[in-house]
């Protein structure tokens, strides 16, 4: 159920769905009837085509809008390189930056709030494969922020689509499309492109941001499940278009280009889209709305039943980014090890908490705003402890994860981290496995042999020399 009803009011109004093709007006009239780009659009407003894919892309993947605005986008001065000790965006893949690929299991304390810095200067690449250039892999960011950004301070990437995963505060996010509220227990996705300003309405905020630099984030497909459950089209929220009219201050449009950080001048507001129409906007998303779905018999599932949205590569079921929460649920099965099981996996898999505890970690290392990666082929499961709970628990049903969410960024893509997420944040923790793994016991015993060789009659029938504990 809805998890935030309630708690921070909802100020603006949205339209719903998931890739749903949504038409917006401000001022009745300003959008074209028939026609995108008439000789003469109403009300004087010039029209402004924001293309998500290729023009040629297939109809089913194609992302477009046309914006029906004040002044293009194309009126302001040359971009100038920004430079700043604040921010770290780069993937360091650049000839003389530092990337660490290395194969040990990562976890990290919670990442501090920084009350000194606004959205764009809070922005920290802890991790990432691929490169923005080439529009192929990701990047996962820290930010913790707690000014506002300039009141004539605009933001885009260029790089990719910002899937915002907020852990702490209240986001209150202008884009040209609209404006959205983002709430605890909420995420928002801005694509490629689209310009906006962050304010911070309850102050100091934190969180994680996947930026996806190839294609955009679908749905998963159900096959057997069906036409619903999981994360339901209709949840999804999409702005209502809202502008501002103001051609005479001066505004700084920060560019976030292959990893760097530009800024070019121009004397309007971005924000001037009086209506807009198409498939290509942001939108937000309650993780509380998610229909979890589980055994009901014996075993679990693998954890992709728990994706809210992912992003394929050109492999299908294979993808570069897969974004799956861990929400409050009944676990029943029976005669099961409930918590994960220990795994080794092809994809990596970057797990952050966003409140609550994880109930595969309940040792005190994996903590809200805090973070693990575990990389391709990187052991890992369940803590000793939470292993040996487990294993004796009394297999009632049981709800975990009461007022808690979990999620993972998890990506087929080797993942390597930055001198920032390895060295500078001076956040991971160097007794990670020590503390997990290292503790665990073997509790193998062999059959009870008899004097000629053959097993016993209890070990053959399953006596209790053959159950581990
Ligand atoms: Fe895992």
């Amino acid at each position: 159920m809805p998890s935030i009803q309630g708690a921070h009011k909802e100020k603006y109004r949205y339209q719903n769905g998931f890739n749903s093709y949504h038409e917006s007006e401000a001022i009745e009239g300003a959008l074209p009837i028939g026609a995108n780009s008439p000789q003469k659009p109403p009300y004087g407003l010039y029209a402004e085509k924001l293309s998500g894919t290729a023009f040629t892309a297939p109809r089913h993947e194609n992302q477009q809008t046309w914006l029906y605005r004040i002044l293009p986008s194309s009126a302001h001065s040359a971009f100038e390189p920004r430079e700043s000790s604040t921010y770290n965006i780069n993937l360091e893949s650049k000839p003389h930056g530092k990337i660490h690929h290395i194969p040990n299991q990562l976890r990290w304390d919670p990442f501090d709030l920084d009350e000194t810095v606004d959205w764009v200067d809070s922005l920290h690449l802890v991790a990432g494969a691929g490169d923005p250039t080439m529009k192929a892999g990701i990047g996962i960011f820290i930010f913790a922020a707690g000014k506002d950004m300039d009141p004539h301070e605009a933001f885009y990437s260029a790089d990719g689509d910002f899937l915002i995963v907020l852990q702490h505060g209240l986001l209150d996010i202008q884009t040209e499309l609209g404006r959205i509220l983002v709430r605890p227990n909420e995420i928002c996705v801005i694509p490629r492109g689209i310009k906006y300003r962050v304010t911070l309405p309850k102050g100091p905020v934190r969180g994680y941001i996947l930026e996806l630099y190839q294609g955009h984030f679908q749905l998963p497909e159900l096959g057997p499940i069906g036409s619903n459950c999981l994360a339901n089209a209709r949840d999804f929220q999409a702005p209502t278009a809202d502008f501002d009219e103001d051609t005479s201050t001066t505004w700084h449009i920060l560019s976030k280009f292959a990893g760097c950080l530009f800024s070019a001048k121009q004397s309007h507001t971005p924000f001037d889209v009086v209506a807009w129409h198409g498939l290509y906007y942001p939108y937000k998303y309650d993780l509380g709305r998610f229909n979890t779905i589980g055994s009901i018999s014996f075993d679990h599932p693998d954890p992709s039943i728990f994706t809210v949205l992912t992003a394929q590569s050109d492999r299908p079921g294979t993808a570069i980014a897969d974004f799956v929460i861990f929400p409050p649920r009944w676990l029943v099965a029976e005669d099961t090890f409930r918590p994960p099981w220990y795994h080794r996996n092809t994809m990596s898999e970057f797990m952050g908490l966003i409140h609550g505890q994880y109930d595969a970690k309940t040792g005190s290392g994996f903590q809200p705003a805090g973070a693990s990666l575990h990389n391709v082929m990187s052991a890992h499961g369940p803590d000793a402890k939470t292993h040996e709970k487990a294993s004796i628990a009394e297999l009632s049903p049981h709800k975990v994860g009461e007022s808690s969410m979990a999620f993972m960024f998890e990506s087929c893509l080797m993942v390597g981290v930055t001198e920032w997420g390895l060295k500078k944040c001076k956040k991971v923790q160097e007794d990670y496995n020590a503390e997990s793994w290292e503790p665990l016991k073997p509790h193998f015993k062999r059959p009870d042999k008899i004097g000629n060789g053959t097993a016993s009659e209890e070990s053959v029938l399953g006596g209790k020399a053959q159950v581990p504990h």
